[in-house]
């Protein structure tokens, strides 16, 4: 657990990620919830981060904000220093394209294309050639045990081989931040251990980041630190609290 070490690290190095003083409600016609309530959370360059936390409390919401595709009410975002939401138009498009991967629910497969395809788009918007693409989405695919698979739809994939393709989609471009949602939810035993090792290894070969919320034990308990989000604040791991 690197949490232990945290208050005695060098305050020269700025976090690759920093919430300040989130707020984020949702208002419905007669109500306002309020999901987010002044969340603040620092993470490093190379730090796996978990984010536990009851259903319904906001893990998806503050995935959503940390990665620019969803807006808080207050509060600030800074990756690499500069707050995201306070830049010229067209940064925030650019800004996920070049430095966040998703492995979020919401951004579904694209139905009319192959799991090898689906996996090579974020390659091709970010510019890499066909070729290359290819054969880093192959080699990803083939890595999350979908080599048998390349050329099979959505339609033609079972959950759990759906899940380990947006999980190869998510991890094509090497981003520096990778925020995952419960991206071991529909896998087997087998399945999520090789997203676990595969995971581990980009963290310690590239120094990549990741933020995952999750509610298995076991990839909690393989992360450098896990947070809980209660009450809209993310805070130390309540040990008594099941995941
Ligand atoms: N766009 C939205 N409009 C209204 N309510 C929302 C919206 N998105 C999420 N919520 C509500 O906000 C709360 C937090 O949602 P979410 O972040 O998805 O929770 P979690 O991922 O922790 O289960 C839930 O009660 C959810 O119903
Ligand atoms: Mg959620």
């Amino acid at each position: 657990m690197s949490e232990a070490k945290r208050p005695d690290a060098p305050q020269n190095t700025s976090p690759l990620l920093e919430a300040r003083g989130v707020y984020k409600s949702f208002k419905t016609l007669h109500s306002e919830l309020k999901v987010l309530q002044g969340m603040d959370v620092q993470v490093q360059k190379g730090e796996m981060l978990g984010i536990v936390g009851a259903s319904g409390v906001g893990k998806s919401t503050l995935l959503h904000i940390l990665g620019g595709v969803d807006r808080p009410d207050a509060g600030k975002i800074l990756f690499e220093g500069n707050d995201i939401f306070q830049q010229k138009k067209g940064y925030l498009e650019k800004f996920r394209n070049t430095n966040v991967g998703f492995v979020f629910q919401m951004f579904n497969l694209l139905s009319d294309f192959t799991a090898l395809e689906n996996t090579m788009f974020p390659a091709l918007i970010r510019g890499d050639n066909k070729k290359i693409a290819r054969e880093k989405a192959e080699s990803l695919l083939t890595e999350m045990g979908l080599k048998e698979r390349l050329h099979h739809k959505p339609s033609e994939l079972s959950g759990g081989e759906t899940q380990r393709v947006a999980l190869a989609r998510g991890l094509i471009n090497q981003p520096k931040l990778t925020l995952a949602d419960e991206p071991t939810g529909n896998l087997d035993a087998k399945a999520g251990g090789a997203f676990m090792e595969l995971i581990r290894k980009l963290n310690k070969e590239k120094n990549q980041t990741f933020i995952i919320v999750t509610h298995s034990q076991k990839l909690a308990s393989s992360l450098d630190r896990v947070l809980q989000l209660t009450d809209g604040k993310l805070g130390p791991l309540d040990k008594n609290s099941t995941l």
